[in-house]
């Protein structure tokens, strides 16, 4: 996979060559190029943002800068179209589910934002062009898009095959599309068997691979009704068996009319 980046703090990314990014990019998987917006800018100062029009706070960026540098770094577009990822605040949430997507793309060019973000009409104009995606890392404002785009390179590159050592990995993460794709991971333990007095849970020593499926998936469930019960009530009823019905009842949920499940009256007034 390619994957580009446009910023006017190529410094930011220096993380990206260490640890899962930094070896896939040695080995060969990730292609990985940083550029500097300045590059493309005529002035002594090598400005990149002017005041708003409409008047207000903040500075916005400017875009002929944009539009040459995303000029440039497209250039060589051919049939391979890259997918332009815009980390915005006011963009939809970044998902696992997008993880996936993005990860079965070749070539991913990133526009980290600085100020209040890019003249609008730079989305617009490379829109018509690319599939343009306006994503979100959550709900709260940071200064600029280069931590998004670590977030958004580090969930993409660890799903790209032969990225993560274990292929199999991932499957059973929160989010996973499959059977994990609304629930939240339970925990996880590992030796010694007792630390501080405290055991590991004896299913899990057992060697009993149906017992501890099942131990992993019941605990999936308390975590998700607890820290995430939006993804409960979201969550499609086909995927759900006997024994999560039956855990979720006893968790103080119930069957609605349309199959899906939300918490029953009684454990709401709890
Ligand atoms: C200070 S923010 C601009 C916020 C903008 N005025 C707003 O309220 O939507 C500057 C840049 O940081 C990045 N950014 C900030 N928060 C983000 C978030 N939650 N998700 C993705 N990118 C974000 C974007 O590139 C954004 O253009």
């Amino acid at each position: 996979m390619r994957i580009d980046v446009i910023t006017i703090f190529p410094e930011y990314l220096e993380p990206l060559n260490v640890s899962l990014v930094g070896k896939a990019r040695a080995r060969g998987q990730l292609d990985v190029r940083i550029h500097n917006l300045r590059d493309w800018t005529h002035d002594r100062h090598n400005t990149v943002d002017d005041s708003p029009f409409g008047g207000g706070p903040g500075m916005v960026m400017k875009p002929e800068p944009w539009g040459e540098a995303l000029d440039a770094v497209t250039a060589e577009a051919g049939e391979q179209l890259p997918v332009l990822v815009v980390p915005t605040p006011s963009g939809l949430p970044f998902t696992q589910e997008l993880a996936v997507e993005l990860s079965e793309r070749p070539w991913l060019v990133f526009t980290p934002a600085r100020y209040e973000g890019i003249d609008r009409r730079v989305i617009e104009e490379y829109g018509d062009r690319f599939d343009v995606r306006e994503v979100s890392i959550g709900d709260y404002v940071l200064a600029g898009g280069e931590a998004p785009v670590l977030v958004i390179v580090e969930a993409v590159a660890r799903l790209l095959p032969g990225v993560l050592g274990n292929a199999e990995s991932h499957r059973d993460d929160s989010f996973a599309p499959g059977a994990m794709a609304d629930l939240l991971e339970g925990p996880v333990y590992t030796k010694p068997p007792v630390w501080r007095e405290r055991e590991v849970p004896e299913v899990l020593l057992s060697g009993h691979h149906g017992k501890v499926a099942r131990f992993r998936r019941d605990e999936a469930f308390r975590r998700t009704t607890a820290n995430r019960p939006d993804l409960i009530e979201r969550c499609d009823p086909a995927a759900l068996d006997k024994l999560d019905r039956k855990l979720l009842a006893e968790l103080g949920w119930e069957e609605l009319p349309d199959g899906r499940f939300g918490r029953s009256a009684s454990a709401v007034e709890e």
